[in-house]
């Protein structure tokens, strides 16, 4: 009998080491190693569980091109130098705080860094026109570029800074209650290389938060189709379709997934794009400097001693780093259940889905389906991206918006351009696909309405 114990000792310690090896060592994934509902200011900070020391080194490397600022070449920090000529910020998380979104004003009431002026123009049907158009979805304005920098080195001048007046617009609800919203009107101030285009079309980003990106991208992109009703056969006026734009890695056209308009394939070309747009750092993807033919000093500026800033093997550690960042995700709890059937019974989840499993098995609620949706007129930019139309956006994924309060101490400024100062505000701009949705919103009894926003605080 003893030995009989003994043996099957021996067998439950060995099958749990075989367990332990299974998944400890050999990573095996589980939900918890990489999503946690823990919520504060360093949530966006912290590496998913279990990372080799080997991985973690890269973590780091990656991080420390997110996180410390690049400076203008030639310097003596060779290792960080070939910020501009032209840039917006010069770190990643300038604009994306603690890898968090950013915010629409700055601490001094300025209009904040992380809110990018965005510039193109009508195509006129040309050659050049129309490769612009297959490459970067948008014909850029011919003296500025596809995007306003704010910033410049010594010696160039910046191209001009951003302005935004509000006009009010009352809404009433069927039980009497009366909101406002804000519809902004954008301009461009200080401008500093002559008149604009005359077709100019102006359109302002607010920076998303980085919050669950590597479980975005391991979703497969046939369950992000399956989602596609372009057509609209279910008739419940939603259709939902996928941006496919030009992939500047694998020089293809791809499901776009990042961004407002979902016109950048994966993190990787998301973030050489940011890199060059958005700080003038070069990689091998985008080699050039953002600088049209007729900046002259933006040209000539002094170069690094590198041609190429951010190489593969830091671009590769950057993309790593972004994947590899603990995602948040609000705790399931009765109050959480409660909202989310609130949620789903005004249609809200047939744009913003909570539940997706990713190609490693993990289930997660990015409350997102990653297609385009008509959301009407009020909140059109006007501007095409790829296949995305002015009036199209990308369901935002409302994961992780909880944690900006932790993060900047205010509540985050929602919609693409941040117009919405809080939740209702930004449901009521939803129109278009949206209509329905709205208004299955505004009729709910205000006691609801208090418990579904109360929700959207806590995802
Ligand atoms: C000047 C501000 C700014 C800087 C600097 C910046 N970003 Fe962004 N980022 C934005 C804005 C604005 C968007 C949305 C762009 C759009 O929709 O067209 C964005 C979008 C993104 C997205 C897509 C997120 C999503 O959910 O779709 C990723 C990833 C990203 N940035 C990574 C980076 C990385 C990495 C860097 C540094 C190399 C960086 N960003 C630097 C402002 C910035
Ligand atoms: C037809 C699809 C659709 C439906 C239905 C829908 N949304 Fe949205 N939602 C979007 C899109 C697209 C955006 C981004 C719009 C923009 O930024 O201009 C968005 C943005 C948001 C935002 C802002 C997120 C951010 O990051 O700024 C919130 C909050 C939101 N939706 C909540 C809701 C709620 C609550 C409902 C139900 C009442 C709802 N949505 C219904 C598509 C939809």
């Amino acid at each position: 009998m003893k030995l009989n114990f003994n043996l099957l000792e021996n067998f439950l310690l060995s099958f749990s080491l075989v367990v332990f090896f299974t998944t400890g060592l050999f990573g095996v994934q589980k939900e918890s190693d990489f999503i946690t509902s823990e919520k504060n200011k360093s949530v966006l900070l912290n590496p998913i569980k279990n990372l080799s020391d080997e991985d973690y080194d890269k973590f780091i490397l990656g991080r420390s091109f997110i996180k410390i600022p690049w400076v203008e070449a030639p310097s003596a920090t060779t290792a960080r130098d070939g910020l501009g000529p032209l840039f917006n910020a010069n770190t990643c998380n300038s604009c994306h705080p603690r890898n968090g979104r950013g915010n629409l004003y700055n601490n001094s009431n300025q209009i904040s860094r992380s809110l990018i002026p965005k510039i193109s123009i009508k195509s006129n049907g040309t050659k050049e026109h129309l490769k612009n158009i297959k490459y970067n979805g948008l014909v850029p304005e011919p003296t500025y570029g596809g995007q306003i920098a704010i910033n410049a080195i010594h010696g160039v001048k910046f191209e001009a800074k951003p302005h935004i007046e509000y006009k009010t617009i009352e809404v009433k609800f069927p039980d009497g209650e009366i909101d406002t919203i804000y519809k902004p009107i954008y301009s461009l101030t200080d401008l500093q290389y002559g008149k604009l285009h005359k077709d100019s079309i102006l359109t302002f980003r607010l920076a998303p938060s980085l919050n669950g990106l590597g479980l975005i991208e391991n979703i497969s992109d046939e369950d992000i189709l399956k989602n596609v009703d372009e057509d609209d056969k279910n008739s419940d006026g939603i259709s939902g379709r996928a941006n496919f734009v030009y992939s500047h890695i694998s020089k293809k056209t791809e499901l776009g997934r990042y961004s407002w308009k979902a016109n950048t394939v994966s993190i990787k070309h998301q973030t050489a794009n940011a890199a060059n747009n958005d700080m003038g750092l070069t990689t091998t993807i985008f080699p050039n400097e953002n600088c049209t033919k007729s900046q002259i000093a933006c040209n000539n500026a002094d170069k690094a001693r590198d041609p190429i800033d951010i190489t593969d093997l830091r671009l590769d550690a950057m993309d790593f780093y972004i994947k590899k960042i603990k995602t948040y995700s609000a705790k399931k709890t009765k109050k959480y259940q409660e909202g989310l059937k609130i949620f789903k019974s005004i249609d809200c989840a047939k744009c913003h889905i909570d539940n997706f499993t990713t190609k490693s098995g993990i289930k997660i609620a990015p409350f997102t389906d990653i297609l385009l949706h008509d959301m009407g007129e009020g909140l059109t930019d006007g501007r095409r991206e790829f296949e995305a139309s002015g009036k199209e956006w990308r369901t935002a994924p409302l994961w992780g918006l909880s944690l900006h309060q932790k993060i900047n101490k205010k509540s985050p400024r929602l919609l693409h351009d941040g117009r919405a100062k809080d939740f209702q505000e930004a449901i009521l701009w939803h129109a278009g696909e949206a209509d329905k949705s709205r208004e299955l919103y505004k009729n709910l009894k205000k006691e609801e309405r208090k418990k579904l926003l109360e929700f959207l605080k806590e995802v």
